[in-house]
């Protein structure tokens, strides 16, 4: 039966996500777009995105939080690029964005003294390994499989090698235990719903400390650089940006905040996304057509929970036919504007990506399900009959 209820909110996409609830474009009406972001106002708008993004991420004092190019990836990206090859490093990798880093630290920066730590889609490295002596570069949540790290108990407390953590699908809806993470990036437009193009960088201490006594080998482009002549450039973490951001965007990403602090902060946001996990698994358990690509529930993703179709027939045809009757199933959904976006990314197992973090409202996803089951059915009984 083709349900009735229709999600008021139809988009689930894991990026950029959906807005707040409630959001249109009359939010940004005061963007002080026009005007330099290095004028009084711009730059207070700037130190406003830093300030209430540590207020709400609970980041420590002693932090420096920036605002960088390039969204995550440029955040990331300035992150190996100025601080590893001081020591070893080991990379964890157990999907599509953690593989991307490995590759830039194998092929790109070529350095010598690796370990890859590696774990398929559904599962996840093997934490206990990390060594305390060594870097480690690691993702907090695998958008791409639904996999997040359970806790930062791995990460030993003496350390002397620094914690490199994207988190860019974990902040805003999962818990970060600060002390734990020497760098930690995020980008506007993942889990507040905020606009794409610009990221975020925390530093402890210890990896400002870095930044001012080592200085790598290779070359490093402008946009990558928080340190000059052995000094940390301090402005990045007063608002001072090293290009120029979008007004727009900075307008938008302080209505985000606004919106979190609205819902309870860390907290609020933590329960939204954990409830909609929830839902979620409650839905699963009762589906035998789906099941968690997440093996182990303590690694299931309450942002991006990625959904393997475990029916017998589909999960004995080719990989080709697989990917091609899961995004026409999910084609169903989008023709009729109950959910955009759905399809697990394209170098996971092919199956469903539901967005759940906090500004996805638990009604419109208790709508979506039901349309997930119909879609299931159309499609199968579809492909059986042709
Ligand atoms: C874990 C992870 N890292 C990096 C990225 C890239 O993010 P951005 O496009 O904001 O640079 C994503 C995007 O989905 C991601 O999920």
């Amino acid at each position: 039966m083709q349900p009735t209820r229709r999600p008021a909110n139809p988009c689930f996409s894991s990026g950029p996500c959906a807005k707040r609830p409630g959001w249109s474009a009359a939010a940004l009406s005061a963007a002080l777009v026009g005007r330099s972001h290095r004028s009084a106002a711009g730059l207070a708008q700037c130190r406003e995105v830093i300030d209430r993004s540590r207020a709400v991420l609970q980041i420590p004092a002693d932090y420096r939080v920036g605002i960088v190019p390039a969204s995550d990836t440029g955040a990331v990206e300035m992150a190996l690029w100025s601080l590893l090859g001081a020591r070893g490093v080991d990379l964890l990798s157990w999907e599509n964005f953690s593989e991307t880093w490995v590759d830039d630290v194998v092929n790109h920066l070529r350095l010598g003294d690796i370990r890859h730590l590696a774990a398929p889609y559904g599962r996840i490295a093997d934490l206990s390994a990390v060594s305390p002596e060594r870097d480690v570069v690691f993702v907090w949540n695998g958008t791409t499989s639904g996999v997040r790290v359970p806790n930062g108990d791995w990460i030993s407390d003496a350390r002397r090698g620094l914690t490199i953590c994207d988190a860019t699908s974990a902040a805003f809806a999962m818990r970060l235990p600060w002390p734990k993470l020497d760098v930690v990036t995020w980008s506007w437009q993942k889990a507040l719903g905020g606009e794409a193009a610009h990221g975020m960088i925390a530093l402890s201490p210890r990896a400002v400390e870095r930044l001012e006594s080592y200085i790598p080998p290779w070359p490093l482009p402008k946009l990558f650089r928080m340190a000059a002549q052995g000094k940390l450039i301090e402005g990045i973490f007063r608002g001072e940006t090293i290009n120029t951001p979008s007004m727009l965007c900075i307008e938008d990403a302080l209505d985000s905040l606004k919106w979190a602090e609205s819902v309870g902060g860390l907290d609020g946001c933590v329960a939204r996304a954990e409830a909609n996990l929830a839902l979620v698994a409650d839905w699963v358990e009762q589906a035998p057509w789906v099941a968690f690509l997440a093996e182990d529930p303590a690694t299931r993703s309450c942002t991006s929970p990625c959904l393997a179709i475990a029916d017998p027939w589909f999960a004995a045809l080719p990989h080709e036919t697989r990917f091609t009757l899961s995004r026409r199933m999910l084609a169903r959904l989008e023709a009729e504007g109950v959910g955009y976006d759905l399809a697990t990314h394209r170098a996971s197992p092919p199956g469903i990506r539901i967005w759940t973090g906090a500004t996805i409202e638990r009604a419109d996803l208790e709508a979506l399900l039901p349309w997930l089951d119909w879609a299931w059915q159309q499609e199968r009984d579809a492909a059986k009959a042709g």
